[in-house]
């Protein structure tokens, strides 16, 4: 039997002695966005009717991932402001790469009051959702990540990154850098929804088979990276704790 690192240096080998591809300009290489279902909306612009935000200690205090939600919509606003958030953070820390490779968002619409119950295509600085895909079937519902239960949150957020562009311009450099920046965009969401008093966690994201044909994410133009489930946290049990674990 060949031991796994043996086969490992076989596949390394087997990389490097392959000819080099040629390095074509990044553009025509970008799978096309996926097809729209519909016209792009406005999200509206009103200001969150919540309870003030907590400021940014008391929202690191209150932090901890949570996967079990309210049954509650989400108000599409709100949800926004949060999107907007990450999204605006990354065009601020990281302003020479947006040309190049934008954080390309996608929203899991299961509950969100002023949102179609579909999968958008979420412009953050713009506010605009489009739809792109239906959603599965309720009995399919859990269908789109690895841990059915991110299926009951009334919203996903997804980032999807342009991994042949960042390696193209940078190399592995440029792979780390999404990485980066992504993780920092959905953490920026994620402390931002806490802020607001929601609940949720940051978690790996679609299963990519799930979403390969209808969100053209070919896993490396378009590949979804990362991903943030959100919603109001469950109601307290009469005369208990939280029901979070
Ligand atoms: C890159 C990354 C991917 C993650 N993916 C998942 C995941 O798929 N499922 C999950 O339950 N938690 C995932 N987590 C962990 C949760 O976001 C969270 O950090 C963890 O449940 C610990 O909870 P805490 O942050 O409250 O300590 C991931 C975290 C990171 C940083």
């Amino acid at each position: 039997m060949i031991a796994p690192d043996d086969l490992a240096f076989q596949l390394v080998d087997s990389f490097a002695s392959a000819p080099a591809s040629p390095r074509t300009e990044a553009a025509p290489w970008r799978a096309a966005p996926p097809a729209p279902l519909g016209p792009a909306v406005e999200v509206g612009q009103e200001p969150d009717p919540g309870a003030p935000r907590l400021d940014l200690a008391a929202t690191l205090q209150t932090r901890r991932a949570n996967r079990v939600w309210s049954p509650e919509p989400l108000p599409a606003p709100l949800l926004a402001d949060i999107i907007g958030e990450g999204v605006e953070a990354d065009v601020e820390e990281w302003p020479d790469e947006q040309p190049y490779t934008p954080l390309e968002i996608t929203v899991v619409a299961f509950r969100v009051t002023g949102l179609a119950p579909a999968v958008h295509h979420f412009d953050g600085l713009t506010r605009t959702a489009r739809p792109v895909m239906e959603l599965p079937p309720p009995e399919q519902r859990r269908s789109l990540t690895l841990q059915a239960e991110f299926g009951d949150a009334p919203a996903i957020v997804s980032v999807a990154v342009d991994l042949r562009t960042a390696e193209a311009r940078d190399g592995g450099h440029g792979y780390r850098t999404l990485l980066t920046r992504t993780g920092a965009a959905v953490h920026t969401m994620w402390l931002a929804g806490v802020s607001h008093g929601l609940t949720g966690s940051a978690f790996a994201g679609f299963i990519p088979a799930a979403v390969r044909t209808p969100l053209r994410t070919d896993g490396t133009s378009r590949q979804q990276v990362f991903a943030l489930a959100l919603g109001y946290p469950p109601a307290a049990p009469p005369g208990g704790e939280s029901a979070a674990p």
